[in-house]
């Protein structure tokens, strides 16, 4: 079967990963913008260039699904147990991207405490790593506007995100150049505030599943264009990791990925999900209606996607969903590839949820003491980062 090449490339990055995370996290040097237009680092940068900061963050819109823990929490949970003492890691609970659509204020104020309490139950340690909400470090939205004075709006509009939105819009209504007057401009800056969310803690690795790619591309792209506005070298270039399990798709449609809005719940497997749901969930996923296991990713997506999520279940990146395909799988009935799968994620599950019961137990006042903790502690990894950027615009005195 042909690959494209935006696939290969996606294979040769999740070896990459895979690789690093094998390799006990010897994370390559962070890359700096070391152009001579550019002046040398500036005096007061006192971050030394082997300290490499690790980011990421989740949007508090339902309770992650196993493509939110395939492709972002468990590479985050691997990169915290591994990552060396002198790697920082910031996990960020993005309550401003979540407000982007229309949303009811109560629920996003339960579903923030609840994402916390996933980030505690999958293994994160406070005391490790920070956790925070986006909102409560307002240098995330400063920077966003700094940023946004050098953004190209050309750029920004050729987009997938926003392009897929105007594109939904605009069958939607019987004048399709009202398309953009019902589109929020939240929802087209969104890539600044992601691009901000990077830069405002000099992140050097950022761990995320294949559907931000492009949205880290742009945040290397404001960084270009801020170095070549002003003065200093204050950014290095935020490196993307996509994880192994790069894109889980819906169990209900294997074009689509894995999403904690698609209407259908049918459609994914949730990280609270109890062994009788999963097995539902499995045994409905859709597939195709031949028998046996082959590896045929583009024939088969449906098939393809079961043998994602049990190799990486099964402990990828050691073991690939084709060696499944191609070794102890081959031939194996979809019956019996549906139960194999439904057993190794609930068995993955399991020790979450007893840790989620646990965490939630200790009540909300637990939970915004640890959050309290992450924002002290994230304003404190923010703070330097907009000296520098005050002092190169021309905002510090
Ligand atoms: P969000 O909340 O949609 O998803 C969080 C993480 O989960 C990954 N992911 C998936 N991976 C594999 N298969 C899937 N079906 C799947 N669905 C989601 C995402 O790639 C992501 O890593 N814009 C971001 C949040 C964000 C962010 C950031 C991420 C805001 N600022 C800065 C990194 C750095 C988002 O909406 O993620």
């Amino acid at each position: 079967m042909k690959r494209s090449a935006s696939m290969m490339k996606c294979d040769r990055e999740g070896r990459l990963l895979q690789r690093q995370l094998r390799a006990g996290l010897r994370l390559p040097p962070p890359r700096r913008c070391f152009a001579s237009s550019y002046l040398p680092p500036h005096d007061s940068q006192k971050r030394s260039s082997s300290h490499r900061v690790i980011f990421s963050g989740i949007q508090p819109t339902g309770t992650p699904h196993i493509g939110n823990y395939l492709g972002a929490l468990q590479p985050w949970k691997k990169l915290h147990d591994e990552a060396d003492a002198n790697t920082s890691l910031i996990f960020c609970i993005v309550d401003l991207h979540a407000i982007t659509t229309q949303h009811d204020a109560a629920i996003l104020r339960v579903r923030k405490r609840e994402m916390l309490a996933a980030l505690l139950a999958i293994g994160l340690d406070p005391s490790r790593c920070t956790l925070f909400y986006q909102s409560s470090v307002p240098a995330h939205s400063e920077l966003q506007w700094i940023l946004s004075c050098q953004a190209s709006t050309g750029y920004l509009s050729r987009m997938t995100q926003w392009k897929t939105k105007l594109r939904g819009n605009s069958t939607s209504g019987p004048d399709p150049s009202m398309a953009t007057d019902r589109l929020k401009h939240g929802l087209f800056s969104y890539p600044i505030l992601q691009a901000a969310d990077v830069l405002v803690h000099r992140a050097t690795h950022v761990p995320v599943g294949e559907d931000q790619r492009q949205h880290l591309e742009f945040a290397r792209e404001c960084v270009t264009n801020f170095h070549a506005a002003y003065s200093g070298n204050i950014f290095p270039y935020p490196e993307t990791l996509v994880s192994p399990a790069r894109r889980i798709m819906s169990l209900r449609n294997s074009v689509q990925k894995m999403s904690k809005s698609a209407e259908s719940a049918k459609s994914r497997i949730e990280l609270t999900d109890d062994a009788k749901t999963v097995r539902e969930r499995i045994a409905a996923a859709l597939t195709d209606d031949r028998g046996g296991v082959t590896w045929e990713p583009e024939a088969r997506p449906g098939v393809t996607n079961l043998l994602e999520i049990l190799a990486a279940f099964c402990g990828a990146p050691e073991v690939s969903a084709r060696e499944l395909a191609e070794g102890e799988m081959k031939g194996v009935s979809m019956r019996e590839l549906k139960e194999r799968v439904a057993e190794k994620v609930s068995e993955g599950l399991g020790g979450i949820q007893e840790r989620y019961r646990e965490v939630r137990k200790r009540g909300d006042g637990y939970l915004d003491e640890v959050a309290e903790e992450g924002r002290i502690k994230a304003a404190r990894s923010a703070e330097e980062t907009m000296r520098l950027v005050k002092e190169a615009v021309g905002l510090g005195l």
